[in-house]
């Protein structure tokens, strides 16, 4: 993988490592909402590799649909403001939804989300996030599922940008400038 001027990147997490813990987290999943269809929201478009995978180790009667959201402001962080540009596609009244998220940082951009499709009144709610970062909350959220807790690093890969790049790396990377 060629890095583009300006950006160096280190392999935090190797494509093993991701697919192995996607595995895991699938296992808990199927066994929580067991007899129970699930619905899952891709947040894209980061969301977009992490639940490909994941959907595919899902024992369980599942349908996707999307949610594409875009922040204003700078192009690496959220600043929490934050506009919805795709929305649902099908109803989730009366349904158990499973948010599928690529990482949580501040919390801004989830504690926006929660309350968009709680006010559709879906029969339950809950989180996945591949990453979380906690050190950064500025909000009082949580994930009821976390691939890896990590530290207060930029990381590009397996979905996650640096300014639109990198989305398609297999693994996840530190991103630094140079
Ligand atoms: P939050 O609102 O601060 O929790 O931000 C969540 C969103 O910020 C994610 O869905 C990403 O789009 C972006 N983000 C936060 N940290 C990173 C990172 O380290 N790499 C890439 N995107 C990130
Ligand atoms: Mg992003």
């Amino acid at each position: 993988m060629n890095e583009l001027p300006g950006s160096n990147l280190e392999v935090l997490l190797d494509a093993e490592t991701i697919a192995g813990r996607v595995r895991e987290l699938a296992a808990q999943i199927s066994a929580d909402y067991r007899g129970r269809p699930l619905r899952l929201v891709g947040i894209l478009k980061g969301a977009w590799v992490f639940l490909a995978d994941l959907a595919r180790h899902l024992d369980l009667e599942v349908t996707v649909d999307f949610l594409s959201i875009a922040s204003y402001g700078n192009n690496s962080y959220s600043s929490g403001a934050v506009r919805i540009t795709k929305d649902l596609d099908q109803s989730i009244k009366g349904l158990d939804v499973l948010i599928v998220e690529d990482i949580l940082d501040t919390g801004q951009t989830f504690e926006y989300l929660r309350g968009v499709l709680e006010a559709h009144k879906p029969k339950s709610l809950k989180l996945v996030t591949l990453l979380d970062k906690p050190s950064r909350r500025v909000r009082p959220v949580r994930a009821d599922y976390v691939g890896f807790t990590i530290p207060d690093v930029f990381v590009a890969g397996y979905g996650l940008d640096y300014a639109q790049q990198y989305r398609h790396l297999p693994d996840v990377r530190i991103w630094r400038a140079t």
